[in-house]
């Protein structure tokens, strides 16, 4: 699928993401053109579309497998597409418990082959790896979301 034109900022400069399919597209775009080794956080309250994102990013690597909230596996891991997708969900952990699950052996790439690493509910970890790219999804007032896009 072709990703819409992300065209549209609000005056901050966030992306705005009319309804679920800009959502999709942001990612899409993601999807196509980010590089092994990447770490995307996701930020945003429930519901505010970091599944969706990871969806589109999915998509956009060319991963036809339907790709679901790994609320209660963790982790899911998706290897059909140009480059892995590590997609993590960590909103049901302690942050003790996340320190154990290793998770730089997925921006490390030594033991696994390298992709992008997409986290849900970031604000779990107690540590966080040298660079990434940390998206933060909110809620506009008419039901719409923005993106605000950073990166380290
Ligand atoms: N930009 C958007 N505008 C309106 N609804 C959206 C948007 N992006 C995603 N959604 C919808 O919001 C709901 C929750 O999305 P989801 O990705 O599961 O959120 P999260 O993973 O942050 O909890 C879904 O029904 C999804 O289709
Ligand atoms: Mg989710």
């Amino acid at each position: 699928m072709e990703p819409e034109k992300i065209s549209h900022f609000d005056p901050s400069g966030n992306i705005v993401l009319t309804d679920a399919q800009a959502t999709l597209s942001l990612g899409i775009t993601l999807g196509q053109n980010l590089t092994p080794g990447t770490v995307i956080l996701l930020e945003g309250d429930l519901g505010s579309g970091k599944t969706t994102l990871v969806q589109g990013i999915g998509q956009g690597l060319g991963i036809t497998e339907s790709i679901v909230s790994p609320t209660f596996t963790l982790i899911n891991e998706y290897t059909q597409g140009r480059i892995p997708l590590y997609h993590l969900d960590l909103y049901r952990l302690e942050p003790s418990e996340v320190v154990a699950l290793n998770l730089e052996t997925y921006w490390e790439g030594v033991e696994v082959i390298p992709g992008i690493v997409a986290i849900e509910w970031p604000e779990r970890m107690s540590y966080k790896p040298d660079s990434y790219m940390r998206v933060l999804l909110t809620y506009g007032e008419d039901g719409t979301r923005q993106a605000q896009i950073t990166s380290r």
